[in-house]
């Protein structure tokens, strides 16, 4: 091989290392700014967590492809994982309320993906993007007293 070619292949195999590795080590950091501490089994919690991201990726796939039935699914997971004992971290009426919207939400999204409307599910995305949001600035407040 001329030493162009070696050069180019080098090239290339550190690129697709880079591609592989870079992603991964961004997400190895969990999102929140704290690890999680709240709640009995705090493992459980960050795996189920970590479940809800996967129906997220699901709901915005379907909605970058206009997918109806990839949105309806995730919004139904999401809805439904709302529902297992693993999210009831936090005894309060506050945090019971926040799960009462967050649920909301995931209903009009469903709803609106059944009807094909995708500015409708678009808009719904983003009012469950915000409980997301909402709900861990309740948790990480309360979690360190502010
Ligand atoms: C009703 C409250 C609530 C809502 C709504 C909520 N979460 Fe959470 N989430 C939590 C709690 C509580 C934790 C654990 C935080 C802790 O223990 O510090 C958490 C943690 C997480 C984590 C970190 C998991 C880890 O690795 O430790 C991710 C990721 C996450 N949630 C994603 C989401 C996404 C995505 C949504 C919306 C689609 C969402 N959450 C909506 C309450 C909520």
């Amino acid at each position: 091989m001329k030493s162009f070619e070696r050069h180019l292949v080098a090239g290339f195999v550190a690129l697709i290392t880079l591609a592989a590795v870079v992603p991964a080590l961004s997400m190895s950091r969990p999102p929140l700014a704290q690890e999680p501490t709240i709640g009995d089994k705090p493992n459980d919690v960050s795996i189920f967590m970590r479940a809800k991201l996967g129906h997220s990726q699901l709901v915005m796939e379907g909605l970058a492809l206009a997918d109806y039935d990839l949105v309806a699914r995730g919004a139904h997971d999401l809805a439904l994982a709302s529902q297992a004992s693993s999210w009831e971290v936090l005894q309060t009426e506050d945090y019971a309320r926040q799960s009462r919207e967050f649920r909301r939400a995931c209903e009009s999204l469903r709803s609106a993906a059944k009807d094909k409307n995708l500015d409708g599910a678009a808009l719904a995305w983003m009012e469950v993007t915000l409980k997301c949001i909402q709900c861990h600035k309740y948790v990480r407040d309360v979690g360190t007293g502010n």
